[in-house]
């Protein structure tokens, strides 16, 4: 229970999050992502000082990742699942509208989160799946496409063939297999690099994901997160991405909140919502991100060595324009920077980290 004093902390923590007063004395359109969204944030800064809605334009700025062939893990050029087909996961919401859409497992569609807007603003549905979702889709002209592209192709075959029973043997590479010479002798014609990038995908599989949040000067704040989710999952796994609360989540009196990394753990506490929640009773956005990863961490008993299987990442943007992000797992390991655009350039910024590798 409650006492007074945190009572009356909480409320005007309430207070704070939600008055206008914070969103109006914001000077600046402020954009945040995930590390993989310099050029989202640009893009999405540059609609909102034109005057597009803050939906549209990080809509617009994640469409640049979900279309880049070298981002292999959202939209076209995603690794893909153990059968090698991508399937996407993608969510939405709009803050000034208290709307969400949301789109899983769809094959087929380069931009899932286009998708997802039209589920938001077409239907009085939030979700849509697999086959319906690729239908649907298609009602509104989006072609069908292959969605491997031939590096993301190659990890693929890679993943096959890297793969091994008890006895160490594979039907797609018997014999000795190892990932240095042998791999060059079953890949003849692609380089030394690409090739060592495949074998860590292979050994590595990757959750990367974007997830970026907008907030305009006159306090309407919208976010999205798109993904192709873990690499070589089983067919129909869906990830945190198009959960509404976990991959993403938006409050116009409070903030906004989003994820990147390995889904599992994040749809366990309901991150996003929980890092939202968290700044609607007046924690900061940085210290609402650490309190998901704490509770990710008492999942395992704050055991290190099962922590250290897994990456997670946390971004919050509130009303004020404050931001913060953190990662589990401190040092070189990926998600360690979020993309910041205030106008100009975007830049990277580091993450709060709860656990030193
Ligand atoms: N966070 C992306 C996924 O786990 O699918």
């Amino acid at each position: 229970m409650m006492n007074r004093r945190e009572w009356i902390a909480g409320t005007s923590g309430l207070a704070a999050a939600a008055g206008s007063g914070l969103a109006q004395s914001l000077r600046k359109n402020i954009v945040i992502s995930s590390a993989n969204g310099l050029a989202a944030c640009k893009k999405a800064n540059q609609m909102i000082a034109a005057g597009s809605d803050t939906l549209d334009a990080v809509v617009a700025g994640v469409n640049i990742v979900e279309l880049d062939p070298e981002d292999t893990s959202v939209g076209y050029g995603g690794l893909p699942n153990e059968e090698g087909v991508v399937e996407l996961d993608a969510s939405v919401m709009h803050g000034p509208t208290r709307r969400a859409g949301s789109v899983a497992s769809i094959r087929g569609i380069k931009t899932p989160s286009n998708i997802a807007k039209l589920v938001m603003e077409q239907t009085d549905h939030v979700m849509l799946v697999g086959d319906g979702a690729l239908r649907f889709a298609k009602t509104f002209g989006y072609p069908e496409e292959d969605l491997l592209t031939p590096k993301s192709r190659l990890a693929w075959r890679v993943w096959k063939q890297s793969l091994k029973d008890a006895s160490g043997h594979n039907n797609w590479a018997p014999g000795l297999w190892a990932p240095t010479a042998e791999l060059k002798h079953r890949f003849p014609g692609e380089s030394e690099e690409v090739l060592a990038w495949a074998w860590e995908m292979a050994v590595h599989p990757t959750t990367g994901t974007i997830n970026c949040l907008g907030l305009n000067t006159k306090g309407e704040i919208s976010g999205v997160t798109t993904t192709s989710g873990l690499a070589w999952k089983i067919p129909g796994r869906v990830g945190d991405s198009p959960i509404i609360g976990a991959g993403l989540y938006v409050d116009q009196d409070v903030g906004a909140a989003g994820s990147t990394g390995r889904g599992e753990e994040n749809i366990r506490v309901c991150g996003a919502h929980t890092i939202v929640e968290n700044m609607r009773r007046g924690m900061p956005p940085t210290e609402a991100c650490l309190d998901a990863l704490k509770r990710i961490a008492r999942n395992y008993n704050n055991d290190k060595a099962k922590l250290d299987k897994f990456d997670i990442n946390f971004y919050a943007l509130r009303m004020d324009g404050v931001h913060g992000a953190a990662t589990l797992w401190g040092g070189k390991r990926r998600g360690s920077n979020y993309a910041v655009n205030d106008g100009g350039e975007s830049r990277h910024e580091p993450c709060a980290h709860l656990l030193e590798a």
